[in-house]
């Protein structure tokens, strides 16, 4: 039987056995309570609240205006829905880079006032302090390698990172790092297969990737992108399951038709 099955709450020990079982892991975005309940009940283990919550739910060109106070409005409402997955929270542009210190009460804010059960940071070497300071609280930390999107005024773009030997070189240690502090994952977004290949077999701990090839030990999509909610970003590692955009617009246009022509509310949908 699969460890699947048997789970109440995924934990980051579930994780682990996933990995060492050969079962890969499942993480999708969540940002409200109505999508994470469904995201839940249809059997994804992880939840991740990502602060790409800036760009899908406020329209914002990039993740970094996100606050940790709205964060912690969306993770909230994600742990009232989910009563199986395990949830993560990113932690939001500047709530953990300037100190260690100013990382650790970020992340406990997190973890007290929304109840999630991790937190995600992006960064290898540049972020120890910060890790190895939130671990000591006994909160569960993700790692991020890769393209990291707070950083792309710095990168200048969206593009596959770790394309050369140096930047791999980095994010192998890096990786190595993460997991030494005591990380208990690392989503890998954005580099060659081979590299996600050789990471992921590299670690006991798991790999989530996102455009980082097959053999990462999950893969995590945003939400809105899988659902196509989103229309016009279309990376290569996406894969759109349904047509949300379409199958909306439909439905409310015919809702408009139906109204404008007196066919809605008809005779059982009236007191
Ligand atoms: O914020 C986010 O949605 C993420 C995923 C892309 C991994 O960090």
């Amino acid at each position: 039987m699969s460890v699947q099955k048997e789970i109440k709450r995924v934990t980051v020990h579930v994780l682990r056995a996933l990995k060492s079982q050969g079962e890969k892991i499942t993480m999708l975005t969540g940002y409200d309570y109505s999508l994470a309940r469904i995201l839940d009940e249809a059997g994804v283990e992880v939840i991740l609240v990502g602060d790409s919550a800036s760009n899908v739910m406020a329209g914002h060109e990039t993740t970094l205006p996100i606050t940790l106070d709205q964060m912690i409005y969306h993770a909230s409402s994600v742990v009232r829905a989910a009563k199986r997955a395990l949830i993560v929270v990113d932690l939001p542009f500047g709530s953990y880079q300037g100190s260690s210190r100013v990382a650790l009460e970020s992340a406990i804010r997190i973890m007290k006032e929304s109840g999630a059960h991790a937190v995600k940071l992006e960064g290898g070497s540049e972020v120890a302090e910060s890790v190895k300071r939130i671990l000591s609280a006994g909160i569960p930390v993700m790692g991020h390698l890769g393209l990291t999107p707070q950083s792309i005024y710095k990168f200048g773009t969206y593009q596959v990172r770790a394309k050369e030997l140096e930047e791999a070189e980095k994010l192998k240690k890096d990786a190595k790092l993460l997991e030494e502090l005591g990380c208990f994952s690392i989503v890998l977004e954005k580099i060659p297969a081979q590299l996600g290949k050789e990471v992921s077999e590299s670690l006991r701990i798991p790999t989530i990737g996102i455009g980082a090839g097959p053999h990462c030990d999950g893969q995590v999509l945003v939400t809105h992108d899988m659902l196509g909610i989103t229309k016009e970003f279309k990376p290569r590692f996406l894969r759109r399951y349904l047509d949300l955009d379409e199958l909306i617009t439909g439905a409310v246009q015919q809702y408009c038709s139906d109204v404008k022509s007196g066919d809605f509310p008809n005779e059982n949908e009236q007191y």
